[in-house]
């Protein structure tokens, strides 16, 4: 079955053809940082018309790459929600229509239960249960997924995703939106041995038992400390790494609790902030400690992309789920457990 995916909940444009025979034959993406750059973060009409301008000719480009014609395409699977409105509304007007005038199925997909399945794309060992660690823009949560399409929720952020505490903590220390993969990137270079002289960031709620988080003091404990600094490179350098730090270790901490907790034997990374590289390698360390299995998406695969979305809509199709009227119908807000 030859699926094409569209993702287009947010400020990416993803496209890409799944086939569950050969795997993924295309993939392409546009991404909207420029056009939002000079306003901070993501203008949703803006990002609704850049998706309206690019779908088709990323689509013409994913058939130009599987070396396919679109009558040759089985079912289309569009993100469906949770996102901005406006820019989910595009890609599932497209992805609807597009389907009817080919006679093929149209299925809605959880832009979250993609990012959750994406590490199956290049795993295709991976079994369920496992326990998943989302961490994104917009959602930072724990999830103990039983099987395809049933997902509980162990916990969750009760204020800022970690994404956005990357981003807004970039912000605050003037590097441009979405600073999230430049403030690791400093983090990365930062000298410990004479740069990083700062105290310890606070591991919020690590102190408490349950699996919640919050990340929204952390960005203002940034902001006093950068205040309090030279305001230079060094400065910007030994913050991001002790911010970095922080919300690795507080991860890894709740990571671990929810492993014991369930008793799950595997642990699977989702979501932008997955790409992070100290991240990985913490998490490397918790399973070999362990004796537990992490998996992860290759980085192009953690941000949004159309793969992971084409991926979770041929798992369902598979099973025989498919839109079951030709309403557009996309929701702003989703929890999993809906599904
Ligand atoms: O999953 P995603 O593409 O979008 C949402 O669905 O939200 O995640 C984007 C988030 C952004 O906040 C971005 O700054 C963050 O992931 N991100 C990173 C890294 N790469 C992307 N955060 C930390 N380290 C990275 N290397
Ligand atoms: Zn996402």
């Amino acid at each position: 079955m030859r699926v094409l995916g569209i993702e287009s909940s947010c400020d990416e444009t993803g496209v890409a053809i799944y086939d569950n025979a050969d795997g993924l034959l295309a993939h392409a993406l546009y991404s909207q940082v420029e056009t939002h750059q000079c306003f901070g973060g993501v203008v949703p009409e803006l990002a609704s018309r850049d998706h309206v301008k690019w779908l088709v000719p990323l689509i013409d480009e994913a058939l130009h790459q599987a070396k396919m014609s679109k009558s040759e395409l089985d079912a289309v699977a569009y993100t469906a929600g949770p996102g901005l409105i406006g820019a989910l509304l595009t890609g599932a007007s497209f992805a609807k229509s597009f389907a009817f005038a080919l006679n093929i199925p149209a299925l809605a997909v959880h832009h979250l239960e993609a990012h959750l399945l994406a590490a199956s794309l290049e795993n295709p060992g991976l079994e369920f249960p496992y326990i998943v660690l989302l961490v994104s823009g917009g959602h930072t949560q724990l999830i103990e997924a039983h099987a395809l399409g049933k997902y509980q929720l162990l916990g969750e952020t009760l204020d800022d995703a970690v994404g956005e505490a990357f981003d807004k903590s970039a912000k605050l220390m003037g590097i441009p939106y979405p600073g999230g993969a430049a403030l690791a990137k400093l983090a990365d270079q930062c000298r410990e041995e004479n740069e990083s002289q700062l105290s310890p960031f606070p591991r919020p709620m690590t102190d408490r038992p349950g699996l919640d988080f919050s990340f929204s003091g952390l960005k203002t404990h940034v902001l006093t400390i950068w205040n309090n600094s030279k305001k230079d490179e060094v400065s910007r350098r030994a913050i991001a790494k002790a911010f970095q730090d922080a919300v690795v270790e507080t991860l890894l901490i709740k990571c671990r609790r929810a492993l014991k907790q369930t008793g799950s034997p595997r642990l699977v990374v989702a979501g932008g902030v997955g790409a992070n590289r100290a991240l990985r390698a913490s998490l490397n360390q918790l399973a070999a400690d362990f004796h537990r299995h992490v998996y992860f998406p290759a980085p192009q695969y953690c941000t949004d992309n159309g793969a992971m979305v084409a991926f979770a809509g041929c798992l369902h199709l598979l099973q025989g789920k498919q839109d079951p009227t030709i309403a557009i119908d996309v929701r702003a807000r989703w929890p999993l457990d809906e599904l």
